[in-house]
């Protein structure tokens, strides 16, 4: 399990936030939840929001990272933050909203975790989901390609453990056994990034992670960084205004328990 970084995490907020925010507006406006669980909840923005949204329901925010919760429980104790692992998501009483959003795609095993999760909502709970496309991504494919090509490479092999988001197609196959009004869709953000090296210190908040860890405290780690930084840097190159562009596809999924 990587370790995060809340305060790279939070540079980049506003980007971070608005698909987060598309997904929230596509959460049925007539569910009126009493279990809330926002799993893989971070630094806890969105839980928060979901508990201010909703004042009568309980709203849990679960993460692994203890850090993360540090943060979230700082912004708001209306919510029950909860250290512990998605894949072992069991709640007591069966929620009417499972938002989850920047999560998913850190978990293997979609073919299983979608119909459990689907499985666990209350009749009528909805499950909205956004996951980046990050395997598929240009940046992905350049730390892949860097860690598996340098004196690094074993040291990162751990690390590499992103996933290709599987077809489309079959998150909806998971979810209609037990769904209906099932909705995905996916969205390329075009962000507009200032200042030195923006994909790379993007990147540093979550998916480098687990690369920084593998190496730290080695010899490689500074050359690492350094063949990475190159290598985005002529993937993205700045505009004549100084703004770097970064594309950014994210997949959405709304499904609502028969
Ligand atoms: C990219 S952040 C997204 C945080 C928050 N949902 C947001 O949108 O700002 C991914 C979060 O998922 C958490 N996470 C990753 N794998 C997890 C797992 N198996 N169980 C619980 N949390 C996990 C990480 O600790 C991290 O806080």
């Amino acid at each position: 399990m990587p370790t995060w970084d809340p305060e790279i995490y939070q540079r980049y907020a506003r980007y971070r936030d608005r698909p987060a925010l598309d997904l929230l507006l596509q959460v049925p406006h007539d569910l009126e939840p009493r279990e809330i669980w926002d799993l893989g909840c971070g630094t806890g923005e969105q839980a928060a929001l979901l508990a201010a949204r909703h004042p009568l329901a309980r709203v849990h925010g679960l993460d692994s990272s203890p850090d993360m919760l540090a943060q979230a429980r700082k912004r708001v104790a209306a919510v029950d933050w909860i250290e512990g692992d998605i894949a072992a998501f069991a709640p007591e009483v069966p929620p009417d909203l499972i938002f989850t959003n920047a999560a998913l795609q850190w978990l293997g095993g979609h073919q299983a975790l979608i119909p459990h999760l689907a499985a666990s909502l209350a009749p009528d709970g909805v499950f909205a989901c956004q996951m980046p496309m990050a395997y598929e991504s240009a940046h992905h494919a350049i730390l892949r390609e860097t860690a598996e090509q340098g004196p690094w490479a074993g040291l990162t092999r751990q690390a590499r453990r992103i996933n290709p988001t599987p077809p489309t197609e079959a998150y909806y196959d998971w979810l209609a056994p037990t769904c209906d009004a099932i909705d995905i869709w996916s969205t390329t953000y075009l962000h507009a990034l200032a200042g030195e090296d923006p994909v790379v210190e993007w990147m540093r908040g979550t998916a480098l992670r687990p690369y920084l860890d593998a190496l730290a405290g080695d010899a490689q780690l500074e050359p690492f960084l350094a063949a990475f930084r190159a290598r985005i840097a002529q993937a993205f190159p700045p505009r004549a205004d100084g703004v770097t562009l970064f594309p950014f596809s994210r997949l959405f999924i709304l499904a609502r328990r028969r």
